[in-house]
């Protein structure tokens, strides 16, 4: 297969790429009065506006067309009709039938997995509807209210993020806390003001088998059970299980009647809105959950039917893969103007980073050219008090994300206008930036004006919904899955696996014997690496 970097498409955009790498943004407006209006995509309930990227009518026309070599349209019917397209696991990618309305059948391996969604999405409802009610009872009779997500990576970041994006819709009588982390000090943190007799742990694990999660479990099950006493029938009044792998669940103790499924055809990180996400369905109720799955799916149908030059992940694909591979810019930042949204980077860093963080092309060809951006951020406006500084002012060129809300979910004072006024003024300042005249002419004294003056040029997209709902979070997420899907598409990669994270599993499970031994374990690393075993035994008096 002809590796992208050498088709004469990509040659095409390099060779553009020098005869507009000086362009100016303001150039740009100033030659197209209307481009603001113009570069925008209006559609399936996103206002998306490109046209402070530093690109004209030809650099679109020339990226779309990695769209047709790279048969991104084949692609994505591929991805709706199941087929393996993570091809190094041999597995469907098919994330999107986790919002595909009933009725609607996508057949793999002969079975209609939208009618098994469906089910599994009734069982979550009973079950949420129980806890929401205070019917289910611990071991002691006390009902639940506290409900604590195990889990790690997609098992763990969706849920947290979306808990936190959606706090305002959810029952505040119930408490969801989030444990991640082996380090103990997470579990402890998490539980420390909790009472044992009315919390429920919810086990998510896609493989059952990831060390941080059993760990976690297995002290919450003898925490759980040095309070109310009991066994296996106190396990089953304060465990459920979220897996694809039943066995393990049965092994570790949890009754498997408590168990809801997961599948191979859904990838860690774009599991959220599977069960995955049972503590936020619990947390925000039936109703809203299944208003983000419509959220989801209006996107995909987006996706999967917009022309290209008029679909907004495809666009925000091709607008990435312009600064990345061209440009040379090696991250990208997403700035969400919603402290709900605090943990949306977070999420998105695993997304982007383990779908996109590759090296090699889906038949195994080293890939040739700079695959998936380091993707960082955090909550407008409290980054620009930290880095915003950087991304006006610094050598680097940072694409950014602008996300924001037209209405607020509480009126508090005027602070939703002041939130959107640097909204908009940010990605305005970092286009247009300040001239080293306009400077002068504010009086400012000769021997700083070069430092106060602010080149610009520093490319934004804004993204803005009307207002943060269940159904706005799902378009938001849903943008950032077909955004990913495309970029890994046109590079020829597979956004599917991470193989990169196994070998940091395999070395660790090495380690755990050799930091426990009572005796000198005898190490076989490098020097480097045995010097601070060695030494940490030493501290712990090993
Ligand atoms: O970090 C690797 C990874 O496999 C992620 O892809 C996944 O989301 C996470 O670990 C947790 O995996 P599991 O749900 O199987 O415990």
């Amino acid at each position: 297969m002809t590796r992208m970097v050498e088709r004469p498409e990509w040659k095409a955009l390099r060779h553009h790429y020098e005869q507009i790498r000086h362009v100016h943004l303001r150039d740009l407006f100033r030659e197209d009065p209307r481009r603001g209006e113009r570069l925008v995509v209006d559609d399936a309930g996103v206002y998306f506006d490109y046209s402070k990227h530093r690109v004209t009518d030809e650099t679109v026309a020339l990226l779309l067309r990695l769209c047709d070599v790279s048969g991104l349209r084949r692609g994505i019917e591929a991805m709706f009709a199941g087929e393996h397209l993570n091809v190094t696991e041999d597995r469907p990618v098919l994330h999107v039938a986790l919002r595909t309305p009933q009725g609607t059948k996508i057949v793999v391996d002969g079975v209609d997995v939208v009618e098994e969604v469906h089910t599994c999405l009734a069982r979550m409802e009973a079950f949420s509807e129980r806890i929401r009610g205070r019917e289910w009872q611990g071991a002691t009779g006390l009902a639940i209210r506290n409900v604590v997500n195990i889990g790690i990576g997609g098992s763990d970041l969706g849920p947290e993020m979306a808990h936190a994006a959606l706090a305002w819709y959810g029952d505040r009588g119930i408490t969801c806390r989030f444990v991640s982390n082996v380090d103990g000090m997470d579990f402890y943190e998490k539980t420390r003001d909790l009472d044992p007799t009315e919390t429920l742990f919810i086990v998510c694990s896609k493989s059952f088998g990831t060390l941080e999660t059993l760990t976690n479990a297995r002290t919450a099950r003898t925490w759980v059970l040095d309070a109310v006493g009991g066994g296996e029938d106190a396990v089953a009044k304060h465990f459920v299980a979220v897996s694809a792998n039943p066995d393990r669940v049965a092994e570790f103790g949890i009754d498997t009647a408590n168990m809801f499924p997961m599948w191979d055809w859904v990838g860690g990180r774009y599991s959220y809105d599977s069960a995955i996400g049972l503590s936020l369905m619990v947390f925000v109720g039936a109703d809203a959950f299944r208003e983000m799955l419509a959220g989801f799916h209006a996107v995909d149908e987006h996706f999967r039917t917009a022309p290209f030059e008029r679909n907004i992940p495809v666009l925000m694909g091709l607008i990435g893969i312009w600064y990345n591979d061209f440009f040379g810019a090696e991250t990208h930042a997403v700035l969400p103007y919603s402290q709900y949204l605090w943990k949306l980077t977070a999420y998105l860093q695993q997304l982007d980073m383990e779908s996109n963080g590759k090296h090699v092309t889906r038949d195994g060809q080293p890939v040739g050219l700079q695959t998936g951006p380091i993707v960082w951020g955090q909550a407008g406006t409290n980054g620009q008090h930290a880095y915003y500084q950087l991304i006006h002012q610094g050598t680097k060129l940072i694409p950014s994300d602008f996300i924001g809300f037209a209405d607020a979910l509480e009126a508090v004072g005027d602070h939703q206008d002041l939130l959107m006024s640097n909204f908009f003024a940010q990605p305005e300042a970092l286009a247009f930036g300040k001239t080293a005249d306009e400077v002068r002419a504010d009086g400012v004294p000769a021997g700083q004006v070069s430092a106060r003056t602010f080149e610009g040029n520093r490319p934004t997209s804004s993204l803005l919904f009307p207002r943060l709902t269940p159904d706005t979070l799902g378009r938001l997420v849903a943008l950032y899955e077909h955004k990913v899907f495309t970029q890994g598409w046109i590079w020829g990669i597979d956004s599917f696996d991470q193989w990169g994270v196994e070998l940091g599993k395999t070395l660790a499970n090495d380690i755990i014997p050799e930091l426990e031994a009572d005796t000198d374990p005898g190490l076989g690393h490098d020097s480097s690496t045995n010097a601070l075993i060695r030494r940490y035994r030493a501290l712990r008096g090993r």
